[in-house]
């Protein structure tokens, strides 16, 4: 029966992971995957969720099932944290929210959602997207369709396209939004372009689903999901996943949540049953121990400071690199003027050389980039800087 199969291709983000990590160049540097790296290069874990691990060591005395819906504690830590606790106790039972095995468990779980609402919905997400949207969603049965969302020529969000796009997306679509940090491209709404969003969807109909994977790794914690919060307090629906990922650093811990927001608590109640069932067929229950690292690091004041400091220092590392790299490739003499990089919001920004210049930098420099010529700009420290520097301007020159 398996003898008729045929190898897929390699994820487009994961696979070039695999090939640089069999990469035996000493001068390699990993431009690709979306993961925090700090000045030796390292991914560490965050002294915050260390001390929240010794504690939860010591105190858990048992490991019994949690339940398909997650761990309730974390599930108003993450809602919280997203909303706010003023906006969060005022939609009441509105809102709901289950936890997740990360962000990707939770895009999944939520486009099943979707598809039990409304099973001939259509998503549309932005042009372009994170390379896994559309296999995680699709999964789940939903047709797609796009909306244009960044100009390549001028480095920003081509607005008047996407919302003249959004102007036609009937009620029962769904519209897929990156709360932050866009992924693919680092260029986000401003929030004059939020509120026209969310007076597009009132006049429309359709729902906003929102993606946020990178609060706290542009602006602040605060500033990243000043368009969720505004979404959520004027929208009668709303699907938000969520990721801690990133902003935790629990990468391989799985952590995630969907919160809904509905038009009326009996709904909200309905749903919950809806997305409870969705996790029991798909994977029962989600992983405890990233979800409780996040609710004792949220309820202990100490650790919670510990760890705002951390991601202050994260986030604070980023936007600075963003203007030695674009600096280190203007002092290059370069033509393209890469200024850009500076404005742009978390680890992503696209290079915007071409496939051939991609590969050589690949083939003859081992500098891993998405093909979509994504960088992931938090790789980037001062032992490789003036490589990477070099480099790009070696294959922009040739070709
Ligand atoms: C990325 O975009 O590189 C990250 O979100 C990691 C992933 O799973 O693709």
């Amino acid at each position: 029966m398996f003898d008729s199969l045929q190898p897929l291709p390699p994820d487009p983000i994961l696979g070039l992971n695999a090939a640089f990590k069999a990469d035996n160049n000493p001068k390699k540097v990993d431009l690709g995957i979306g993961v925090y790296k700090d000045e030796d290069g390292a991914t560490p874990v965050m002294k915050a969720v260390k001390e929240a691990e010794k504690r939860i060591l010591d105190s858990q005395m048992t490991k019994a099932y949690v339940g398909p819906m997650g761990a309730a504690g974390y599930n108003e830590a993450v809602a919280e944290l997203i909303l706010g606790s003023t906006l969060k106790n005022s939609l009441g039972g509105r809102r709901i929210t289950i936890q997740t095995p990360g962000g990707c468990g939770g895009l999944r779980i939520a486009a099943e959602f979707i598809a039990r609402a409304n099973p001939n919905t259509t998503i549309w997400v932005s042009d372009p997207t994170w390379a896994n949207h559309k296999p995680l969603i699709g999964s789940a049965g939903l047709d797609f369709n796009s909306y244009p969302y960044y100009d390549y020529k001028t480095h920003s969000v081509d607005f008047e396209g996407m919302l003249s796009t959004l102007a036609k997306v009937p009620r029962g679509d769904v519209v897929l939004l990156h709360g932050c940090c866009h992924n693919p491209s680092g260029a986000d709404l401003s929030q004059d372009q939020w509120i026209a969003i969310k007076d597009l969807a009132l006049k429309q109909g359709f729902t906003i689903f929102i993606d946020l994977a990178y609060q706290g790794m542009g602006d602040g914690l605060e500033e990243d999901v000043v368009g969720v919060r505004l979404l959520a307090e004027s929208l009668p629906e709303l699907i938000v996943v969520s990721s801690c990922s990133k902003n935790f650093g629990l990468y391989r811990e799985r952590t995630g949540a969907v919160s809904l927001i509905c038009q009326n608590e009996v709904a909200a109640s309905s749903a919950s049953t809806l997305l409870a069932a969705a996790a029991r067929a798909n994977y029962s229950m989600p992983p405890d121990h990233g979800a409780a690292i996040v609710q004792l690091i949220y309820e202990d004041s100490s650790l919670y400071s510990m760890w705002q400091e951390e991601l202050k220092g994260v986030r604070d590392r980023i936007n600075g690199l963003r203007v030695t790299f674009s600096e280190s490739l203007k002092k290059s003499g370069v033509d393209n003027d890469f200024g850009f990089i500076q404005n742009e919001k978390g680890m992503f920004s696209f290079l915007g050389v071409t496939q051939s210049q991609i590969q050589e930098l690949i083939n003859k420099y081992a500098i891993y980039l998405v093909d979509s010529s994504r960088i992931n700009v938090a790789s980037i420290n001062k032992s490789n800087i003036d490589y990477v520097t070099e480099s790009i301007v070696n294959v922009i020159k040739i070709t």
